[in-house]
């Protein structure tokens, strides 16, 4: 799942296609058309649904047609790559324990929209990411990884955002790899 950029979801795809992340990838959800991430899907060859939360009355309904496509697709994990969305008890019931997130800060610490600012505000010198499960208590689910990225007294937002992707984009495939056992069905 992803709303944006979605450098992520193509660090997901470039492990899976070298081989350090056995996985495969049945779909991608977006929730923006034309997102960058749905321009790196079709680039990819990538199955792509665009589930569009404007449509929808509440977040239960997105919740419950994004439950269903998982479904019918025969996902065993989803992971919200940037999907900048909260998710109801929908979804984390359906996929319980395998729902993943990753959040651009060390959890517990800056939960919710932009972290990198928040980080940034509190004068950190050390942030990072966080790879979890996702539970209904927002960016507070079990933690399955971080990497840890220095913040320097000359950064601003980019160029600490940025650091901190470089990070991500190695942290979200190995923390599938390192977690694929638990999740494999049969
Ligand atoms: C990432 O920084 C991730 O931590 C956050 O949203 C951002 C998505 O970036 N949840 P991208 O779309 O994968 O480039």
């Amino acid at each position: 799942m992803a709303s944006g950029n979605g450098s992520n979801f193509e660090a997901i795809v470039q492990a899976i296609n070298t081989g350090r992340l056995g996985a495969e990838i049945p779909l991608l959800v977006v929730n923006n058309k034309n997102c960058g991430a749905q321009q790196r899907a079709d680039r990819f060859g990538i199955h792509l649904e665009v589930v569009d939360h404007r449509s929808y009355p509440n977040r239960e309904a997105l919740d419950r047609q994004l439950v269903s496509l998982f479904q019918s697709h025969q996902v065993d994990v989803v992971v919200m790559a940037g999907w900048m969305r909260i998710v109801t008890d929908v979804l984390v019931k359906a996929f319980p324990e395998r729902l993943v997130n990753i959040h651009p800060s060390l959890l517990p610490s800056f939960r919710g929209l932009d972290a990198v600012g928040q980080a940034l505000k509190a004068g950190v010198s050390i942030s990072g990411c966080t790879v979890h499960i996702v539970t209904t208590e927002l960016d507070a689910g079990p933690i399955l990884a971080q990497a840890a990225v220095p913040v320097f007294a000359t950064d601003n937002h980019d160029s600490l955002a940025k650091r901190v992707q470089q990070q991500e984009h190695v942290l979200l495939p190995a923390t599938l790899q390192q977690n694929a056992h638990r999740w494999r069905q049969g």
